[in-house]
């Protein structure tokens, strides 16, 4: 099979190349990939116990092609998107990928394309988590989403409205009528040196919450939080809190899985638009791969494969 593979261990370029396609074990099922979700963490996102050439990636949405002895619940011939990271027989980006049957596995409603399906598991998954940090937000609270144009800030913003709360933004201007169209109360673009003091003046007190997206964005962001509010730094950040602000990690061990099976369902039924940035053929993922390594792709970016 095609796939776009590291070809040896600790090697830094990733090139497309012809490999065996993965036996499945009995916990797992091999995934004919029809569509691939690209992140910017792809080509260096890997398990210790890889084995090369070892195809990256870690989401996508394809047909169920096998089923290993032990696995119950899909069967051949499914539709799923999911999320595979850390396997040690490779990711993603190739034509067929091993999924361990207890991964993230979304079967897809059929009025949800592959290249749409296979923009969610990540983004998804990863904002419904931070927003589960954030839960103690009441209805008609606020949220300020810093980095509110990527993949993660566009589906956020709508999940945001969804619990009835007040959002603010941050992106270019060249977004910002975008963000509004998503349901974004307010927008500031975070070139300008005073966006903390522009979010303060829609929110004088400061926002019950907010979401740092980008890396480098927390430190800044918590000016835009009231006292004893709560800020998710999605990056990683660590950044001092003050005056009683909560800075709370992604809650990993929450059980977002029935609220992931929700939001495919709330973009089925057009209730929750999710925005591609461009979608690729696979054969042009490594230009897919640079432009969201630029971080300045609106919504997601995807491969296609036939
Ligand atoms: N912890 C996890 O589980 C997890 C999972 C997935 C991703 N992540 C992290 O999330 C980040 C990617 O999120 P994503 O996929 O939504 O990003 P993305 O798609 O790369 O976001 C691109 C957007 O970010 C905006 N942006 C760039 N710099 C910014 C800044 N300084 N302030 C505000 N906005 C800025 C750009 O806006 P404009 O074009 O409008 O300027 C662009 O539209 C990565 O850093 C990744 O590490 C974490």
């Amino acid at each position: 099979m095609r796939a776009f593979v590291l070809p040896l261990a600790g090697a830094n370029t990733v090139e497309l190349a012809e490999v065996p396609k993965p036996l499945i074990d009995a916990d797992e099922l091999l995934v004919q990939v029809k569509a691939v979700g690209v992140g910017i963490h792809d080509s260096y996102f890997l398990p210790q116990d890889a084995s090369y050439p070892f195809p990256i990636g870690i989401e996508a949405a394809g047909i169920v092609a096998e089923i290993g002895a032990d696995t119950t619940g899909v069967h051949p011939g499914d539709r799923i998107a999911f999320v595979s990271s850390m396997q040690p027989k490779g990711g993603t980006w190739a034509e067929f990928v091993a999924v361990k049957a207890n991964s993230l596995i979304i079967p897809l409603p059929a009025a949800v394309d592959w290249v749409h399906a296979a923009a969610i598991p990540v983004a998804g998954n990863t904002v419904l988590r931070a927003l589960h940090a954030l839960a103690g937000i009441p209805s008609g609270g606020s949220l300020f989403i810093a980095g509110g144009s990527g993949a993660i800030g566009t589906l956020g913003i709508q999940l945001a409205r969804q619990h009835n709360w007040r959002v603010g933004a941050s992106a270019s201007a060249a977004n910002h009528s975008y963000l509004r169209s998503l349901g974004a109360e307010m927008v500031v673009d975070y070139h300008s040196p005073d966006w903390v003091q522009q979010v303060r003046q829609w929110m004088p007190d400061g926002v019950d919450g907010a979401l740092a997206v980008q890396p480098g964005t927390a430190a800044q962001t918590l000016g835009v939080v009231k006292n004893g509010g709560q800020l998710v730094p999605i990056s990683g950040d660590n950044p001092v809190p003050e005056r009683g602000i909560e800075v709370v990690g992604i809650p990993y061990q929450s059980d977002v899985r029935a609220e992931v099976l929700q939001l495919m369902a709330d973009v089925a039924g057009e209730k929750i638009h999710v925005e591609l940035e461009q979608v690729h053929p696979f054969g042009d993922a490594l230009a897919a791969l640079a432009k969201v390594q630029t971080r300045r792709a609106r919504g997601k970016t995807v491969l296609e494969l036939p």
